[in-house]
């Protein structure tokens, strides 16, 4: 059975630099795999982002925010991430339904049973074999994104990022053995051999 690997963690902390490595390591070593992300891949993907993320001048409420991230996770999920995972081709995945949980469900406070029930719908119960969070402190992660062109996420106050790092803290501390949580200060080449190390003990030999 393929792989299903995805990435988490708050801004900045560098997940696609570290899901396009992972992805040209395997590519390399001619391992089915194909990388993609949320939100926003497919059709309607795409559409949702832009409301989701620089819809100004709608008022998007936190239900509403639930209910869209998890619209455009059920088209990836049926038009990308199932059908590849059936023909045995590995997917990675840049977020996914554990960003709904800490950023809709820690950040913005919505009932956590909810955001999970509405998540199980969403991800039709596709859960992750690993799920890798890329973890450093918001500060130093917003530091990164820098001040020019700010999204709906990237301009919330630093008191949510905290709220959603602490959220993947917790998730990772519930589930320890289908989360890696590596400390994204290191150097890109530290990270991505952690990720190596475990990632290369799930491939079949
Ligand atoms: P984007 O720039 O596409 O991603 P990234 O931060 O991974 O580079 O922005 C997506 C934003 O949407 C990001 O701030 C996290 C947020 N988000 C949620 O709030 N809930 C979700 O379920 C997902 C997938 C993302």
């Amino acid at each position: 059975m393929a792989l299903f690997i995805t990435f988490e963690g708050g801004e900045g902390c560098g997940k696609s630099v570290q899901s396009k490595r992972l992805y040209r390591r395997l590519s390399k070593l001619a391992v089915p795999v194909i990388l993609t992300h949320e939100p926003g891949v497919t059709a309607l993907g795409k559409k949702i982002t832009r409301l989701l993320k620089w819809s100004q001048d709608i008022n998007i409420s936190p239900m509403a925010e639930l209910l869209l991230f998890n619209a455009s996770r059920a088209q990836l999920v049926e038009e990308v991430i199932r059908p590849n995972l059936e023909k045995g081709v590995n997917v990675i995945c840049d977020r996914y339904a554990d960003s709904t949980t800490t950023y809709q469900g820690y950040g913005r406070g919505l009932d956590m049973a909810t955001v999970v029930a509405v998540n199980g719908v969403g991800t039709q119960g596709l859960v992750p074999d690993l799920t890798i969070l890329l973890d450093m402190p918001v500060e130093e992660g917003l530091a990164r994104k820098g001040e020019k062109n700010k999204d709906r996420f990237e301009t919330e106050s630093s008191k949510f990022h905290k709220r959603v790092r602490e959220g993947y803290k917790k998730l990772a501390e519930t589930e320890p053995e289908r989360w890696l949580v590596v400390d994204a200060t290191q150097s890109k080449e530290t990270i991505a051999g952690i990720i190596w190390q475990r990632v290369s003990r799930l491939l079949p030999r």
